[in-house]
């Protein structure tokens, strides 16, 4: 870290996330105190912050705007405040109500307001402007997600030094959905400010080379794009689109790195006896059902939660499943709950699940358990260990954190997992049931499938599972994203992380 000012602190490696990786908490007598995030992404870049003692630019949460920049256990914390207008156009607005829909795959309609464009950008501009303060000569900056795209693009204009790292969480559309959006190519010319910009899947990367090919005719081949720039090496802005550029040009990497889980944090849980106590626990209190299935998401459209129920209430209706054998537990965590399509989502769900229940519960035994909270890791561990089967039926997701959580939790080598074609996990975890949630009869079947499958298939196909979680943690995951990134810092004379 270099420190030229005490007031103005510069670090080797800053990220610029929307959320911070802690969490503010106010007590009963109003005392605020921060409290490390469950997200992934914390637990993921823990390591190289505290080699790095780097910095974290993010929101907060709500509309406090007054937090000073603090250290969190060697990370510089600097808490990028939004505006109660900002909350609604930038997050709700432009990256919940736009974005979000339009990237997977529109399954709910978005919507395209000039007024958000105006937030998204204005945000934008407010973090890179925060990152070129906080980088030191030669840092490596790492973006993250949607919400964000247009920071490396800014960054990359005021800080020619700096390395960029951009990882899209998220799935990214095929060229076809996402031309729909009226700022199609100013989101492209952003990303590609980064050296490196990171997806998912392999076809997240090729979706994306697709549209810097048909936007702006620039070279991709590989996983590498040919960016014209001015002398400088910052982007042109201007019309110099050729496939063979006569001036400058600098070289951007696009392609897939799947994101994964602290898989031997879960592991270690699991095996703890309290946990197991608690699983043992959850059982008894469902009456022992022979089969106990569990859904655990945020209640987002994207997950199939309404396929997934629809799936269950019929193989109920039609005795394919017998009430007093089977219990259903999903959890659907609060999520976003100020955007009109997810209150609908919530509607409607919460009437499906008061159908089902009312029509096949009984006394004793209620055909699903839902619960509309988040829970702490211990005792999602314990829910996974009750779980004979786990459903993940999302209609997209850019990868499914949950189906990598199942299988580092049943270190047993016990439980199915069924596991939507349309997870970025399903790339990885093939001995999972694949299925295509939109295909409610094929869903029932494999639902079937699970119930009735022999413990050494399920053993056969949970190893296999595992093996791939457990080899490719997120620790993987972050080093070979920023090994990508150390040529750059290289060519640049700047700091190498790793
Ligand atoms: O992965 C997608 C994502 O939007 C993350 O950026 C975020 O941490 C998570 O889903 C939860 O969403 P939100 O930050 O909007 O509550």
């Amino acid at each position: 870290t270099e420190h030229d000012h005490p007031d103005h602190p510069r670090f080797d490696f800053v990220v610029v996330a929307n959320r911070l990786p802690v969490d503010r908490v106010v007590d009963g007598d109003g005392n605020a105190s921060w409290r490390t995030s469950p997200g992934g992404l914390v637990t993921a870049l823990e390591p190289v912050m505290r080699e790095t003692e780097g910095a974290w630019i993010g929101w907060p949460g709500g509309t406090v705007n007054d937090i000073e920049p603090f250290d969190y256990n060697g990370t510089w914390i600097e808490p990028m405040p939004l505006s109660a207008q900002e909350v609604e156009e930038y997050y709700e607005g432009f990256s919940n109500d736009t974005l979000w829909p339009l990237y997977h795959d529109v399954i709910a309609p978005p919507s395209y307001h000039r007024e958000w464009w105006d937030s998204y950008r204005t945000v934008n501009q407010r973090f890179a402007e925060r990152a070129a303060q906080l980088a030191a000569h030669g840092a490596t900056v790492w973006v993250h997600d949607y919400q964000l795209q247009l920071v490396p693009g800014i960054l990359r204009e005021m800080r020619p030094d700096v390395t960029i790292g951009f990882f899209n969480h998220i799935p990214f559309p095929a060229y076809g959905i996402y031309s729909q959006l009226p700022w199609r190519t100013q989101i492209i010319r952003g990303l590609l400010g980064a050296d490196v910009i990171g997806f998912q899947r392999a076809a997240d990367a090729g979706n994306f080379q697709r549209a810097v090919r048909r936007l702006l005719s620039y070279e991709a081949s590989g996983t590498t794009i040919t960016v014209p720039t001015d002398e400088d090496g910052k982007v042109t802005s201007g019309s110099r689109n050729t496939k063979r550029p006569s001036g400058p040009t600098r070289t951007v990497v696009a392609r897939h790195y799947p994101i994964s889980i602290d898989a031997l944090a879960y592991e270690r849980l699991a095996r703890e006896p309290r946990v197991q106590e608690r699983a043992a626990q959850i059982r008894s209190e469902l009456g022992n059902p022979r089969t106990i299935m569990l859904g655990v998401d945020r209640l987002d459209y994207t997950k199939g939660i309404r396929h997934r129920l629809k799936a269950y209430g019929e193989l109920l209706a039609e005795g394919r499943l017998q009430i007093e054998d089977v219990s259903l537990i999903q959890v659907a965590s609060p999520s976003r709950e100020r955007v009109e399509t997810y209150k609908q989502l919530r509607d409607e769900i919460e009437l499906t699940v008061g159908r089902i229940n009312g029509d096949f519960g009984t006394i004793g035994h209620s055909a699903i358990s839902y619960l509309h909270h988040g829970y702490p890791r211990e005792e999602m561990v314990a829910l996974f260990l009750a779980a004979d089967i786990v459903l993940v039926t999302a209609l997209r997701d850019g990868m499914n954190l949950v189906a990598k959580e199942y299988a580092a939790v049943r270190y047993d080598n016990d439980g199915v997992l069924v596991l939507s074609e349309f997870a970025g996990a399903a790339d990885e975890l093939k001995r999972a049931l694949l299925v295509n949630p939109h295909d409610i009869e094929g869903l029932k079947d494999t639902i079937m499938t699970a119930v009735e499958m022999p413990r050494a298939e399920r053993s056969r196909r949970m190893r296999a599972m595992r093996k791939r979680v457990m080899e490719h943690d997120v620790a993987v995951w972050s080093r070979s994203f920023l090994r990508e990134l150390s040529p750059y810092q290289l060519s640049r004379g700047g700091t190498d992380l790793l």
